[in-house]
């Protein structure tokens, strides 16, 4: 129940205070330590100073050694070059850091609390009432729910908003609509089908209403009709609305569960329920002079905001004929969440073409006074999904590709790839449909997650699903592999043996695993899940590298050998483990 510091934050502090030993009026000063490939560490922070202080860093670097305490921490530490340190820890430093991590609970492997967590409101996973999901909203559902994970993880308090699209004057058309044609919403409820079948008749009511709305005049005009009696809190219109909301749930409901996401209605708060602030949010931008009125509508202006043509974008929150937008529903969502849910920081995941105007509500809450001190707001911006033709996805016919059909193909070749080798790890027919689904889903979340969110990735599922190279499967089948080797350990434990000389492979695999608390501290800090992604694939190939290297199971070797052994395996499996599951990606014991 003790969190660990890693050696590096360790003899960080260590070389920090003897650097202000060795100089006393330097104040705090970092000796900025790296991973180095001479030695462990190198320290490069000692010429800067010494040149500051027209001191010898040579010298200087000599009398920052002097001034370490004697442990058993470094084995060796040599001064390099113009004043750099070289450091090398000591192996028993290694696996006795190694085992108390080990030592902490199954779950959380030593890794420190963030000191100064908050609470982070994050918006992700945010579909549009009556709409099909595209591949969009898969990259906000993936990332976010990594995000929370990893978050929650460090300390966090994370409360998750998904802001679904579930208000605007299309609403006028559909219920207008479905009063005309009251079976339309109707469909077979095969269970399992549920999703589907709700997602196709909200298809084909969406289709039908858009052709007569924009084929038929006086139904045009109904519908225009229809709007206003739902902004106006019409209960029958209302209660039509809810039905597209209900529907549409039932439908989102199952693209995160084939997601293998949980998501909780309590959370879902879509854009409708700003819907009462609205007004207030105007009226108070206006009245402080932070929106003025133009053309008509209210508006935000910027200086660095223009169009191609010279001229100020504004930021619209109210519309000329006085509907409101996406950009006052944004803003009142601002408020509720910094006034009434706390946060202290608003994180945003989506779409990187929505970055002007987060730029633009984030701005306009600042000069409106939302954002109180110490409140950040922060858009985690993701690329496009792209087809293996670099284009973006689209279907051979050129259509958005359905999201379903997309993560069914996904678990369907993986199915085939587990099942290839099932018959020699001896899994039931049941453990193949499972695993093939880990790893179909896994293999898309991966892929979504391995690379930084602002770029766009292709989405290639030969790729997705291949055992070699930076793949989730290529995770998964180390990890099942540590397992197995465990499991055939038999008798023989992991315990740490802090008193044996390491191998290069076992340092190198020892030296990573140290580094996970830190990894993680960077990945929450810098929203960047594809860190997290880049240590665990290491992690893996390490892993590879020392078990290729240093025979775990072998009877030459001697007992202590094997149980030290069989404890780096054992952490490493954990800290895979952990570490997929924070990417919201399933572990299967035997694969
Ligand atoms: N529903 C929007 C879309 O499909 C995403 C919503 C993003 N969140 C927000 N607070 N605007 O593009």
């Amino acid at each position: 129940m003790a969190s660990v510091n890693s050696l590096a934050s360790t003899l960080q502090q260590q070389l920090a205070d003897a650097l202000t030993a060795a100089l006393p009026d330097a104040g705090t000063a970092d000796p900025l330590l790296r991973r180095s490939d001479r030695a462990d560490f190198q320290a490069n922070g000692i010429l800067a100073l010494a040149k500051k202080l027209k001191g010898n860093p040579r010298e200087l670097a000599a009398q920052v050694t002097g001034a370490l305490p004697a442990s058993d921490l470094i084995k060796d530490i040599e001064v390099s070059g113009p004043g750099f340190l070289n450091i090398t820890l000591s192996d028993k430093a290694i696996i006795e850091t190694l085992a108390a991590r080990a030592a902490d609970d199954e779950d959380r492997l030593g890794v420190p609390y963030n000191p100064s967590a908050g609470t982070t409101v994050i918006d992700y996973a945010q579909p549009n009432v009556a709409k099909e999901m595209h591949v969009g909203h898969l990259r906000s559902a993936v990332i976010g729910d990594a995000m929370v994970q990893i978050l929650e993880f460090t300390g966090e308090s994370v409360v998750p908003r998904h802001h679904i699209g579930d208000w605007g004057t299309q609403f006028g058309m559909l219920i207008q609509y479905l009063i005309e044609h009251p079976d339309e919403l109707d469909h077979e409820d095969d269970k399992k089908a549920d999703g589907e079948a709700a997602m196709s008749s909200l298809n084909r009511l969406y289709k039908a209403s858009r052709a007569l709305f924009d084929s038929d005049e006086e139904f045009k005009d109904r519908s225009r009709n229809r709007v206003v009696a739902l902004q106006a809190g019409d209960p029958e219109t209302l209660a039509l609305w809810q039905r597209f909301v209900d529907e549409s749930k039932v439908y989102f409901y199952s693209v995160f569960d084939k997601l293998d996401m949980e998501i909780n209605d309590p959370d879902i708060v879509g854009e409708s329920g700003y819907n009462d602030m609205l007004e207030e949010t105007c009226r108070i931008l206006e009245e402080t002079g932070v929106a003025v009125r133009s053309e008509g509508a209210l508006c935000v202006f910027f200086d660095d905001v223009k169009g191609p043509d010279g001229n100020p974008t504004p930021l619209i929150v109210k519309k000329t004929n006085g509907g409101y937008g996406y950009a006052a529903t944004d803003l009142s969502a601002v408020r509720d969440r910094v006034q009434n849910l706390d946060a202290t920081t608003l994180l945003y995941v989506v779409d990187v073409r929505q970055s002007l105007h987060f730029r633009m509500v984030f701005e306009t809450a600042r000069r409106a006074g939302w954002l109180k001190d110490g409140v950040t707001t922060h858009q985690l911006a993701f690329g496009t999904v792209l087809g293996k033709d670099g284009k973006p996805f689209k279907t051979r016919e050129g259509v958005t590709v359905r999201l379903e059909d997309l993560l069914d193909e996904a678990v369907e070749r993986a199915t085939a790839v587990v099942r290839e080798k099932a018959e020699k790890v001896g899994l039931s027919e049941e453990e193949i449909v499972e695993n093939g689904r880990y790893v179909g889903i896994g293999a898309v979340k991966y892929a979504d997650l391995s690379t930084s969110a602002v770029r766009d990735y292709k989405f290639d599922l030969d790729q997705m699903v291949s055992l070699h190279g930076d793949t989730s499967v290529y995770l998964q089948y180390a990890y099942a592999r540590i397992r197995s080797i465990l499991r055939k350990a038999g008798d023989a434990k992991p315990v740490a043996h802090p008193e044996l000389e390491l191998a290069p492979a076992e340092r190198a695999l020892g030296l990573h695993l140290d580094q996970f608390g830190e990894v993680l501290a960077e990945v929450a800090a810098g929203y960047e899940p594809h860190k997290l992604a880049a240590y665990l694939y290491q992690l893996a190939s390490l892993y590879t590298t020392f078990y290729d290297q240093c025979h775990v199971l072998s009877d030459e070797n001697p007992a202590e050998v094997v149980e030290n052994r069989l404890f780096l395996c054992d952490l490493t499996a954990r800290t895979l483990h952990k570490g997929m599951a924070l990417l919201g990606i399933r572990t299967p014991e035997r694969l």
